[in-house]
């Protein structure tokens, strides 16, 4: 069955100094829509190169990617990316940095559908009232907020986020856990994560990709998640099989770390 989102046979090779590096190889995956798909793997595995491939940021070496039906070439605002810093204008407010792109991308709307859109999303991220404050005065979990709201506003077909809360401390991880889970519930929308850490992939995702380790990285398990939907942390941590899938991950990483250190048979 095709899915919404496919990335078949994906391959990148950088070209280095030392000559050609095969660092993803024989990627498969397909997204159903409204499915959100978290990417596990070890720091240098390819996770972000696979992520950048499917937002056009980063050329394909192999295979490609359909998004509803259309192969890419190259970024659109059919995928929203969120990255670990939210890079914002600093001479423009939040509200002002969201709408940037809302212009851009609606052109044909009238200023009072586009405002519309920005304070609504603006609201959903817990920014209602500090949106027109410039990022030097918000925290840098409010800043990533303003990174959230920026790429929903523009009404992807599907979110790319890589390590969107990779700077924060727990608490604040925590607290845009949930409003990503919120909103990614509200709009129905299809997501691939890229995330380090176990926890946050098990309570965001229907399904987890566990990458093998580079070079030539590949899907190595892929988790189905038991959790039900709309997700609750005190009732994911208190699920049965939570510490079975937790260690299941844990081990398929140590197993990779592990293989690292093994010369080649
Ligand atoms: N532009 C590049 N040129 C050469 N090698 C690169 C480039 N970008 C990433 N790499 C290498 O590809 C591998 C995977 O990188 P990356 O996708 O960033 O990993 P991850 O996001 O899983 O930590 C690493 O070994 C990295 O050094
Ligand atoms: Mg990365």
């Amino acid at each position: 069955m095709p899915g919404y989102i496919e990335l078949y046979n994906l391959g990148k090779t950088y070209e280095t100094p030392k000559g050609p590096a095969v660092i993803v190889e024989g990627f498969n995956l397909n997204l159903a829509k409204g499915e959100i798909v978290a990417l596990l793997g070890h720091s240098g595995c390819g996770k972000s190169t696979v992520l950048t491939m499917v937002a056009g940021l980063n050329s394909i070496s192999a295979g490609g990617v359909v998004v509803d039906g259309k192969e890419i070439s190259g970024p659109g605002p059919d995928r929203g990316v969120v990255f670990q810093s939210p890079c914002l204008l600093p001479w423009m407010t939040a509200y002002q940095n969201v709408m940037l792109g809302v212009e851009r991308v609606f052109p044909h709307a009238t200023k009072q559908e586009r405002s519309a859109t920005v304070e609504y999303y603006m609201e959903v991220v817990g920014l209602g009232d500090s949106m027109h404050k410039p990022p030097a005065e918000l925290s840098l979990g409010m800043q990533q907020r303003v990174g959230l709201a920026r790429a929903f506003a523009l009404s992807p077909k599907m979110l790319l986020l890589d390590e969107p809360f990779g700077m924060l401390d727990s608490l604040t991880r925590m607290e845009l856990q949930e409003v990503l889970v919120k909103i990614l519930e509200q709009d129905q929308k299809t997501a691939l994560m890229v995330t380090h850490d176990v926890d946050e992939a098990l309570f965001l995702a229907n399904r987890i990709v566990m990458m093998t380790n580079g070079p030539r990285a590949r899907v190595g398990d892929l988790i189905e998640s038991p959790f039900e939907k709309p997700r609750k942390r005190a009732e994911v941590l208190a699920h049965p099989e939570y510490y079975q899938l937790r260690e299941r991950m844990i081990s398929f990483l140590e197993d990779q770390e592990h293989a690292r250190h093994q010369p080649a048979a």
